[in-house]
């Protein structure tokens, strides 16, 4: 889906596509480089990680294996509780592996806080992070996050594995969702 394809649903396109696959790129060549000689396992958080994975894992040059987790959070009804459910956990051991959570994006940050925490008591050699944009004005933690894409404000986004009920992941573009369409 073309950010034109739905204008009127759209305020502002924030990060095209061409952007993004120039800016995967560029992390993808950090990524080569600083791993050149190791075993990488790249962990994709379900559903919105899904294109940048894809993406990410394509402009690599090495070899890397990928696993997936899904998480929700819950408790106190809020999405951003900090509290997270695992709905769907590795398949992989993570004992003595360099692990690269790939994220699309952190917001208040308690998703990744939780995995970083989790994945630890896992005996993982290394955790590194890897988010394709990144909200500063929302952050609730503070993340080390080695790779980041793009920073962006605190609004609405969409696109590119962004959704809002589930809809707009597949719009190549990542863009502000207009407030008519959510309230
Ligand atoms: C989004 C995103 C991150 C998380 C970031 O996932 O993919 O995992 O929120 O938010 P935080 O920094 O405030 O914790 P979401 O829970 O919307 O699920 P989804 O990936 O299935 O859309």
């Amino acid at each position: 889906m073309e950010s034109s394809d739905i204008r009127d649903e759209l305020t502002d396109i924030l990060v095209t596509e061409k952007e993004i696959q120039d800016k995967l790129r560029e992390l993808a060549a950090r990524i080569d480089e600083d791993y050149a000689g190791k075993d990488v396992l790249l962990v994709g958080v379900l559903k919105g990680a899904v294109m940048v994975m894809a993406d990410l894992a394509r402009s690599l040059c090495g070899h890397v294996q990928m696993d997936w987790m899904a998480v929700s959070s819950y408790g106190a009804g809020t999405k951003s509780s900090g509290v997270v459910q695992i709905r769907k956990d590795l398949d992989s051991d993570l004992t003595n592996r360099h692990v690269l959570i790939v994220e699309d994006i952190i917001d208040s940050g308690l998703t990744l806080s939780w995995l970083l925490e989790n994945f630890e008591s896992r005996g993982a050699a290394s955790i590194e992070v890897c988010a394709l944009l990144r909200k500063p004005d929302a952050a609730k933690v503070q993340i080390d996050c080695k790779y980041v894409g793009f920073d962006i404000p605190n609004e609405f986004v969409v696109g590119y594995g962004l959704d809002f009920a589930e809809r707009y992941r597949n719009l190549r573009d990542v863009a502000v969702l207009a407030p008519h369409v959510y309230s």
